[in-house]
């Protein structure tokens, strides 16, 4: 298929600077009607009416590059025409179903079994948003060992509800009151370029990963044994931080010795995004249970879902529930975006795009005094901003205005990162060679700008 048609044409177009005085209007009400912690709309301000492909248009007429495509969400680009045909033709049959099976969401579960890996073979559809798959995997282990800690990661994200909040280590997402689950501990990931051992890549030995056995066997370590360890293939919030080759596998040796259950959460990094269907396949690791969200629901419906062998499935019916686990509409959307997916192997687009961007990010790298540090694997890409690169000193202002100068140019990109200076690349995986060039026109340029202005 030729993946030029899923986009706006001489995309991108900004006719007017935004936010134009339609978005304004509409931006206005937003910030008066609803509630303050609204985020995207303040960093991106702007409106939308439509979505194609790799591209967005704002209600001013402006059209966009969308470089975030929705969080990780829009693996095969807003509005999939394939996807979209599924989703019309399911309303019209079934939208919802709780648990009780229908054929939408049998050919998902066929579809799910043809890509996850030898030893998962159970799934199980949890309530709509990635953090209901997180929920269930830590009840799952708990269920399972019947212990109570778990050990998650600095830089992790997984969600927002209580459990999931518990287990992501971003200090301003959590109030001051929030105490979240009890017996939490976090260590440190393979953030390479701020080693929180002060170690280098060449030769540290993965001491990061070596800790988490100092963990589990000193008995004065401060965690008794847990229920399970959660961990992310590549980090996405925490700053798109892609660990050596050899983190993952050693997390994996580790917890099996200590019969601890390892959960990978692929919710971010799956489906196709790092150049495999699943990040953790960039290893071999194989998790004891595995998250997934965004992405499986094609264009943004809403649904989730955990799977793991079928030993961990000891709950008895009815042990995890809730009314909206039957998105029939998601089913049937998911399996067109998952079979797409497959057809036009955009894991090895994904994989082939990805490194020709990395390595002209890279050149811009070592010509600016502002990018620390460029990474990633596949689409899923990270640029850490710096004061200068001597002292490393985190710039979450100039990463802000960075956004801002993109977002005027036609460019949309979020950030991240421990301290918010980190910009990030989620673009749909129908990305062409021609629109990630102009994108990258746009960044470098804004780059520059940043530099000049400080
Ligand atoms: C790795 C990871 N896990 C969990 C979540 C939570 O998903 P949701 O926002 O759909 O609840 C996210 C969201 O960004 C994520 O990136």
């Amino acid at each position: 298929m030729d993946l030029r048609k899923l986009s706006f044409p001489d995309a991108p177009i900004i006719k007017i600077e935004p936010p134009g005085p339609k978005s304004k209007e509409i931006l206005d009400y937003q910030f008066f009607h609803e509630g303050a912690a609204v985020s995207y709309s303040r960093g991106l301000p702007m409106a939308i009416k439509r979505g194609r492909g790799v591209t967005i248009e704002d209600v001013d007429g402006n059209i966009y590059l969308d470089f975030f495509g929705g969080a990780g969400v829009l693996n095969v680009g807003h509005s999939h025409p394939a996807v979209i045909e599924a989703a019309a033709d399911q309303i019209r049959e079934l939208t919802h179903s709780l648990d009780i099976p229908n054929l939408p969401r049998k050919a998902l579960v066929e579809n799910l079994f043809s890509v996850l890996p030898e030893g998962i073979d159970k799934v199980f559809f949890g309530g709509p948003t990635g953090s209901d798959a997180v929920e269930a995997a830590v009840k799952l282990a708990k269920f399972n060992t019947q212990r109570t800690g778990l050990i998650s990661f600095e830089g992790g994200y997984h969600g927002m509800t209580a459990g999931a909040l518990s287990l992501t280590s971003g200090y301003p997402f959590k109030e001051s009151l929030f105490s979240g689950l009890p017996d939490i501990h976090f260590i440190p990931y393979a953030y390479c370029y701020r080693c929180a051992f002060n170690k280098h890549p060449d030769s540290c030995g993965i001491e990061c990963a070596q800790y988490l056995e100092h963990k589990l066997d000193d008995p004065h370590s401060g965690a008794g044994k847990p229920a399970a360890v959660i961990v992310e293939a590549v980090q996405g919030e925490g700053g798109t931080i892609v660990p050596p080759e050899g983190f993952l596998p050693k997390i994996r040796e580790i917890c099996t010795k200590y019969e601890v259950l390892l959960i990978i959460d692929e919710i971010q990094a799956g489906f196709c995004r790092t150049g495999k269907m699943f990040a953790f396949e960039h290893t071999q690791t194989v998790p004891d249970i595995m998250t997934m969200s965004k992405a499986l629901g094609g264009v943004g419906f809403p649904i989730s879902c955990i799977a793991y062998n079928r030993a961990l499935d000891t709950w008895p019916p009815g042990k995890h529930i809730g009314t909206f686990r039957g998105n029939v509409i998601a089913y049937a959307a998911g399996n067109a975006a998952l079979t797409f997916m497959k057809e036009q192997d955009l894991a090895g687009h994904a994989a082939a795009l990805g490194n020709t961007m990395l390595s002209r990010l890279k050149n811009m790298e070592a010509r600016s005094e502002i990018i620390g540090e460029v990474r990633g694997k596949g689409l899923m890409l990270g640029v850490e901003l710096v004061e200068d690169k001597a002292s490393k000193k985190p710039a979450p202002l100039l990463a802000r205005d960075l956004r801002t100068y993109c977002h005027r140019r036609g460019l949309l990109i979020e950030i991240g990162g421990h301290y918010f200076n980190v910009a990030r690349f989620l673009p749909p995986l129908v990305l062409t060679a021609d629109l990630a060039d102009k994108g990258l026109d746009i960044f470098e340029e804004s780059v520059q700008q940043v530099e000049k202005s400080r």
